[in-house]
C-alpha cells in the first residue's frame, strides 16, 4: 500500500511552470528525500481496513497530508526555528539554496495541500470535513501554536503538563487528524470517530516523545537529521530523564495495544502493526 502511495506521490509532486532556475527542485527535494510516511500508511490503514475500495480515492488526501507534514519540517529546521542542516538524510532547503526558498516552498506545501484536497475525487461535503479537519489540527489549534510554544519557551522550562499540551499540538493532533480523515472518508459515526481521534491523540504523544528518545540516543546518520539538538527545548527526555522518558514510551506503547482491541478488527490489527513496526524497544 505505502508504496502504491509512493509512486502516486511520485507522479504528483507538486511543481509550477515558471523560468525560475530551480523552484520546481526545491519544491519537490524534501518529498523525495523520503521519511517514514506514517501520517499516510495511518489514513490509508483506516480506509483500508473500513472500505477497500477507496483507497485510491484517498491517495490525494494521504498526498496532502504528507505536503502539510513537510511543510512544518522544512519551517521547523529554518535558523530561526531549529536551525537544522540535515533532514530525511539530506541537506536541508535553506543550506542547498536559500531561506527565501525554503520558506516559500513550505509556504506552497501547505497551500497545495488544501489544493489537493479540494480536488480529490470525493463528495463535496466530505472534502470539506477534511478541509476543516486538517486546517484546524495542521493550523492555529494545532501544529502551529505547538510550534510557537515549542520556540517561544527554548530555555524555560516547562511543566510536565504544559509539555504535554505542547506535544500534543505540535505533534499528536496531526497525527490524529491521520486517522479522523481516513474515518470521515469511509464516512464512520460519530462514536467511531471520536475514538479514532483519541487513539491518534495518545499515538500522537507517543510519537513525539519517541522523537525526544531519538534525539539523545541516535547517530545524526541514523535518524537523518541532527541529534542531540534538543538541548534547549522542552523535551521529554530533558523534562523526565532518558529512563523515564523510555519508561514513558513503552507504557504509552501498552495502552495503546489493549485500546486498539476496542476497534474495529481489521484496523485493531493494522495499527498493532504499526506500533510494533515503530515504536518496539
Ligand atoms: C518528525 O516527523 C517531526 C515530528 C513531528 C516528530 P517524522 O519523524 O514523521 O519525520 P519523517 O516524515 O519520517 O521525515
Ligand atoms: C517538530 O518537532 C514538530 C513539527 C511540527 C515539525 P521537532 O523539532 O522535534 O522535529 P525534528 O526532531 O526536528 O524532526
Ligand atoms: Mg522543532
Ligand atoms: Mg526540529
Ligand atoms: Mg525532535
Amino acid at each position: 500500500m505505502l508504496e502504491d502511495f509512493e509512486s502516486y506521490l511520485k507522479q504528483n509532486l507538486p511543481k509550477v511552470e515558471s523560468f525560475h532556475p530551480h523552484f520546481n527542485d526545491a519544491l519537490s527535494k524534501m518529498l523525495l528525500a523520503g521519511g517514514k510516511r506514517f501520517r499516510p500508511l495511518l489514513l490509508l490503514s483506516v480506509v483500508e481496513a473500513s472500505n477497500p475500495l477507496l483507497v485510491k480515492n484517498s491517495y490525494p488526501v494521504a498526498l496532502a497530508i504528507e505536503l502539510l507534514h513537510t511543510y512544518s519540517l522544512i519551517h521547523d529546521d529554518l535558523p530561526c526555528m531549529d536551525d537544522a542542516d540535515l533532514r530525511r538524510g539530506e541537506p536541508t532547503l535553506h543550506v542547498v539554496y536559500d531561506e527565501v526558498t525554503a520558506t516559500l516552498v513550505g509556504d506552497a506545501l501547505n497551500t497545495h495541500s488544501f489544493y489537493l484536497l479540494a480536488n480529490a475525487p470525493l463528495s463535496d461535503e466530505i472534502k470539506i470535513k477534511l478541509v476543516s479537519i486538517l486546517a484546524r489540527d495542521g493550523g492555529i489549534e494545532g501544529m502551529i501554536i505547538g510550534q510557537a510554544i515549542d520556540c517561544e519557551f527554548e530555555d524555560k522550562k516547562l511543566s510536565l503538563e504544559e509539555l504535554r499540551f505542547l506535544h500534543y499540538n505540535k505533534t499528536a493532533k496531526l497525527i490524529a487528524a491521520s486517522l479522523l480523515m481516513g474515518g470521515v472518508i469511509c464516512e464512520l459515526g460519530k462514536k467511531e470517530l471520536d475514538t479514532l481521534y483519541d487513539f491518534g491523540l495518545k499515538l500522537g504523544l507517543l510519537f513525539q516523545v519517541q522523537d525526544d528518545i531519538i534525539d539523545a540516543t541516535c547517530s545524526s546518520k541514523e535518524a537523518g537529521k541532527p541529534t542531540l539538538n534538543d538541548g534547549h527545548k522542552n523535551s521529554f527526555v530533558n523534562l523526565l530523564g532518558l529512563d523515564e522518558a523510555i519508561g514513558h514510551r513503552d507504557g504509552l506503547v501498552e495502552e495503546l495495544v489493549s485500546e486498539a482491541d476496542s476497534l474495529e478488527d481489521n484496523l485493531a490489527k493494522k495499527l498493532k502493526e504499526i506500533i510494533n513496526k515503530y515504536f518496539k524497544g
